[in-house]
């Protein structure tokens, strides 16, 4: 499916050709061209062939367990009462901070495996649990340590401003200033950092601490992305297209009239089901609007240990579509095209097309909405990938 198809672009009796690495051919096998016909086969026996899944947003390097916090939840206390109260992001930072390298490493492979059997080869990855300019460098650290050790690709994104360090007693701007933006840069120097990312939020940063961040982040040449209008509107979406931001996530509460403001600056939407469905939210974002306006809409598990405690992709998937109402199509779009264009990385992934990552996915569906369909199916029967074990 190239850019803008709305439907799968899908190829009967298809064939790809590829050096290993990258793909130098796809169509209809009957149009092959003669220079392949010596190359070497592998039959897909027939099957349903998508580039491999992408998840644009995660948090997944974590320690601690937040399931206590879930029946708090559940006997009516709010999110933001729990993380106001100290609890929630705050009691994950502290876990993370006791935790070993070693640990949250054995941890987050668990779910990364977890994603690999659902076709998935590349992972974005946030920090945002440790808080310090140090704890923050650990957690890219050892998500980027995590590509030795599995066929995957990491994207590593900067989220120091998660929520402000208790040390820090709630002075967002003294928090930005000490640790976000000279973490940052640290960061950056050693070349940890894809993207930068903040929780704009009543609980988290106001629009003008993401501003400063944001405006040291444009000094660095490092593109943004923001968690905006997930519990309320702050306008946090429209702030993060004035930096032409790769992508705003979560948009539950986004006014349908900004959606042109996100398509007017390419900017991309990722729908997070699972934090919606486990926090028991009412109000999805306004999809017709985002579809009207042409804004791209991307699909990500939020994998995390309080909010979304989701690692398949497949059923964030399902989730969009029942909760959300993206179509099939769109559901599909929103792990590959979209979510390339969300990381940033469409040139080489998310789509077949010559000159993109031979990263494949090779399903036992008889149709592509059965992928969206079905729960808890396991409906991979193979993962194509050229990723290199370092
Ligand atoms: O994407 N919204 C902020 N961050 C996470 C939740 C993290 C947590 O509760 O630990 C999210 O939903
Ligand atoms: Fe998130």
């Amino acid at each position: 499916m190239e850019t803008g198809q709305a439907d799968y672009g899908l190829i009967e009796e298809g064939a790809i050709v590829s050096d290993g690495e990258h793909i130098a051919w796809a169509g209809p096998a009957a149009s092959l061209p003669n220079t392949y016909a010596g190359a070497e086969t592998d039959d897909l026996g027939g099957l349903l062939v998508t580039p491999a899944l992408i998840d644009c947003h995660t948090h997944l390097i974590y320690g601690g367990d937040r399931s206590r916090e879930f029946a708090t939840r559940l006997k009516g206390a709010s999110y933001e009462d729990i993380t106001a109260a100290g609890g929630g992001i705050h009691a994950t930072v502290a876990a993370t901070r006791s935790a070993s390298d070693a640990a949250l490493r054995k941890a987050a492979l668990k779910r990364i495996d977890r994603m690999i059997a659902d076709g998935v080869s590349v992972i974005e990855i946030k920090s945002g649990y440790g808080l310090t300019i140090e704890d923050e460098i650990r957690m890219l650290r050892i998500a980027r340590s995590l590509e030795g050790a599995r066929r995957v690709k990491i994207l590593t994104t900067w989220l120091a401003a998660h929520v402000v360090a208790k040390e820090y007693d709630g002075d967002t701007d003294a928090y930005i200033e000490s640790v976000a933006i000279p973490g940052m840069k640290k960061a950056a120097a050693e070349g940890l950092i894809d993207a930068v990312d903040a929780f704009c939020e009543r609980i988290a940063f106001p629009p003008s601490s993401v501003a400063k961040l944001f405006d040291a982040a444009r000094d660095l040449g490092l593109p943004v992305k923001l968690h905006a209008e997930q519990l309320s509107d702050q306008k946090g979406a429209v702030l993060a297209a004035q930096y032409r931001a790769q992508s705003v996530d979560h948009l539950e509460y986004l006014s349908p009239d900004d959606a042109s403001v996100l398509a007017k600056a390419g900017t991309v939407a990722v729908l997070l089901p699972g934090a919606f469905y486990t926090l028991r939210e009412t109000k999805p974002p306004p999809i017709e609007a985002l579809r009207a306006a042409g804004v791209e809409m991307a699909v990500a598990t939020d994998c995390n240990p309080g909010t979304s405690p989701l690692s398949s992709i497949l059923l964030a998937m399902n989730m969009a579509s029942t909760l959300f109402g993206l179509t099939p199509e769109e559901a599909l779009a929103g792990t590959t095209r979209a979510a390339a264009r969300a990381l940033g990385i469409e040139k080489g992934y998310g789509t077949i097309a010559p000159g993109k990552r031979a990263e494949l996915a090779v399903w036992d569906v008889g149709d592509p909405a059965a992928l969206v369909f079905y729960m808890g199916a396991a409906p991979l029967a193979r993962r194509i990938s050229a990723m290199v074990r370092s």
